[in-house]
């Protein structure tokens, strides 16, 4: 049985975010925040939430009863660390309580930054790196309107720097937001690219924390229930984007892939995943997810039969296979989930050739550590083999 090679004995688990879950729970704000003493609040807006109803109604009741001292409207996907400190800047003139997130990934990874930027002196770049925070953040609360990485939970905010062009995380549990919402009412308006980008994503976060060699007991129990939910979710919010029970699904399934990768680990796709964003432009989550079916077909072949208890999951899926025809399976579902919702298993549509790849390779080898999660060892020869064959895929 593929659990064996854990030792259910020992080892951690954390969660710190108080959430309220469910449709219209976004209206408590206004209570929580005043309940908890706060009056002069600050907002970090995704660009794309702006026109949501819910987020309408809501930041109208915001600012009647409260002291809104900043509104920032977050218009760049994937923020620099220049941008960081510009945002930074703009914001500590205006002394406020507390910090108030709307957005996907990127502007609550924004929020979560400019928390500590604001009780933390210098630059944002010197804190890149894992723990480099002193002081803990203004309170931040959160309302994710993609359904993605579970940034609402996970002490995890990363940017691009832009000379090295390298994406970097400023790692810290003090940014952790005080109370998360997870109101699919805020997610329903969120256009069909990004639904799919941001929900690939956090299937991905399900599948790689789950074969990962650091995860547990504790965080495999977030890893299937995410990736349960996701893998059924994902098809049909393409297909009906304003049924709340597929975004509610996705919502809860983005939020549990986030807590199990924050107690386990990334794998080589996430880490295949940077370069592509950064040099090539790739939206994340298609980037992260574009390597994911090789990679499981390399380590299927390879004897890993991990995959058989998340392919125990899919709806209807055949169970009398032997476990390396599970993982046959598995991979043949997956792709098929990839062509029902338009994402690339090949690099070719991103404009890749064959002379990017051992560009690619060394880039990817910097994050070394998140290939050695990968339950099968995987070379930097295998990682430009890998990459070489996924240009040639149709
Ligand atoms: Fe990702």
């Amino acid at each position: 049985m593929a659990m064996e090679s854990i030792d259910s004995g020992r080892f951690q688990f954390t969660l710190h975010t108080h959430v309220h879950v469910g449709r219209g729970v976004s209206g408590r704000l206004p209570d929580v925040l005043q309940e908890s003493g706060f009056r002069r609040i600050a907002l970090v807006v995704d660009g794309g939430v702006t026109a949501n109803p819910t987020f309408v109604t809501l930041r109208d009741r915001l600012a009647g009863s409260f002291d809104l001292v900043h509104e920032l409207v977050n218009r760049v996907s994937e923020p620099d660390y220049d941008y960081l400190d510009e945002c930074r800047d703009r914001l500590a003139a205006k002394p406020f309580d507390c910090l108030i997130g709307f957005g996907g990934g990127s502007s609550l990874d924004l929020t979560k930054a400019l928390s500590v930027l604001i009780t933390n002196p210098g630059k944002a770049l010197q804190y890149r790196g894992y723990n480099l925070i002193k002081q803990p953040g203004v309170p931040v609360f959160a309302l994710p309107t993609t359904a993605g990485t579970g940034a609402e939970v996970t002490p995890n905010a990363v940017f691009t720097e832009s000379k090295e062009k390298r994406k970097f995380g400023i790692n810290t549990s003090l940014y952790l937001p005080k109370v998360a919402f997870l109101d699919p009412l805020l997610t329903v308006t969120c256009p069909k690219s990004v639904t799919v980008a941001s929900g690939v994503d956090a299937l991905m976060q399900a599948i790689e924390s789950f074969v990962a060699t650091k995860a547990t007991p504790a965080s495999r129990v977030f890893s299937r229930e995410a990736f349960r939910l996701v893998f059924a979710a994902l098809p049909k919010v393409v297909r009906e984007p304003e049924n709340l029970d597929h975004r509610e699904a996705m919502q809860l399934g983005a939020y549990y892939s986030g807590i199990a990768l924050m107690n386990s680990a990334p794998g080589p796709a996430g880490a295949m995943s940077y370069p592509l964003g950064v040099h090539y432009k790739v939206p994340h989550g298609l980037a992260h997810a574009v390597f994911e079916p090789t990679i499981v077909r390399w380590n299927v072949e390879r004897g890993c039969t991990l995959y058989e208890d998340l392919y125990g999951l899919i709806d209807g899926a055949p169970q009398g296979l032997d476990p390396k025809g599970k993982g046959a399976e598995f991979h043949r579902r997956l792709t098929a989930l990839y062509d029902e919702v338009g994402i690339p298993r090949s690099l070719a549509p991103f404009g890749i050739s064959p002379q990017d790849v051992r560009f690619l390779a060394e880039q990817t080898v910097l994050l070394k550590a998140a290939i050695d999660f990968n339950p099968v060892p995987i070379s930097v020869e295998d990682i430009t083999t890998i990459l070489a064959s996924m240009i040639k895929q149709g």
